[in-house]
């Protein structure tokens, strides 16, 4: 018998679950604002949820009243987790649980649904991929539709980067370098406001997940109050109708919720214009 044949067979490798997942379940801001927008919108409906983790928001769906959930999650482990609960909650002939990328299901494999559940967000709105996912996803969908949530709304506040700078230093070393590259600074090394700068939080425009599906993502702006300022902190709102939850709260994280602010530095401290745009090849969001 040769080698191979003697050894063990493989085992296809485990996705871990990261530890994020856990401190999403129990950021219950996050919990409480998914289950009002479900059941504002789920009743009777046939249901697409993608990446359904753990599966609590497929069976909040079938709770309030959805005819029945279709759910997908590509973490197989995760995938686990939800089949178990789903059988554990008796809810296996109204859950339909496929394990895999939803882009990887034959259109046909699933009847056509009247809304898409969905939570790609990470603390970058866009990083998990969300508008590819949520575009693929129409092959899916009754021409009358809705993505549940609806659509985000970036928000930010200026930062002075002079603080920024001075807390990352040892012995004399400032590491000027490490606070130059944009958005990697640690929100921890924010709370160090100049009591002359007051947070004032601004808004851009709301975007729905209909329009970004179709749009890429956009927008510039001028603020006089970014004048003199060299970096902004950025997080953004998700909302459905008049329901809406911030995602990262401003400054130090808050105990029990799971996203975090990013930081962008300004390339030119002197402008008062602003950049917001999708950089398509890694999906994340620059702010120019
Ligand atoms: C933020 S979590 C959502 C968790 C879930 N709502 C819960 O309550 O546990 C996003 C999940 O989506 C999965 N995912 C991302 N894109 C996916 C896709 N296109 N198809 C299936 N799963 C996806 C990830 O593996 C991850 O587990």
């Amino acid at each position: 018998m040769s080698e191979k044949e003697n050894s063990p067979k493989a085992q296809p490798p485990l996705s871990p679950v990261h530890a994020w997942h856990y401190d999403m379940l129990i950021d219950h801001e996050r919990n409480h604002f998914y289950e009002t927008i479900i059941k504002n919108n789920c009743k009777d409906k046939v249901v697409l949820e993608i990446g359904a983790g753990s599966g609590l928001m497929s069976v909040l769906a079938i709770r309030h009243g959805a005819k029945k959930v279709y759910c997908c999650e590509a973490n197989p482990l995760l995938a686990k987790a939800a089949e178990l609960l789903i059988n554990r909650m008796g809810m296996q002939d109204r859950i339909t649980l496929i394990q895999g990328f939803s882009t990887n299901i034959p259109t046909d494999a699933i009847p056509k649904v009247d809304m898409v559940l969905h939570e790609l967000f990470a603390s970058d709105p866009f990083a998990e991929d969300v508008i590819h996912s949520l575009r693929d996803a129409k092959r899916f969908m009754k021409p009358e539709a809705i993505y549940v949530p609806e659509g985000i709304q970036l928000t930010y506040q200026t930062v002075q980067g002079h603080a920024l700078r001075q807390e990352l230093k040892f012995a004399g070393i400032e590491l000027t370098e490490m606070t130059q590259l944009l958005g990697q600074v640690h929100p921890a090394l924010r709370n160090n406001n100049n009591p002359g700068f007051p947070n004032k939080t601004y808004f851009l425009p709301k975007t729905s997940m209909e329009s970004l599906v179709k749009n890429s993502f956009d927008h510039q702006e001028k603020n006089e109050a970014l004048i003199g300022i060299d970096a902004i902190e950025v997080t953004y709102k998700i909302y459905d109708g008049q329901t809406e939850m911030q995602a990262a709260p401003f400054g130090l994280l808050a105990e029990n919720r799971h996203w975090s602010t990013q930081f962008f530095y300004k390339t030119n401290p002197k402008t008062d214009h602003l950049h917001f745009c999708l950089n398509e090849q890694e999906m994340k969001l620059l702010v120019i």
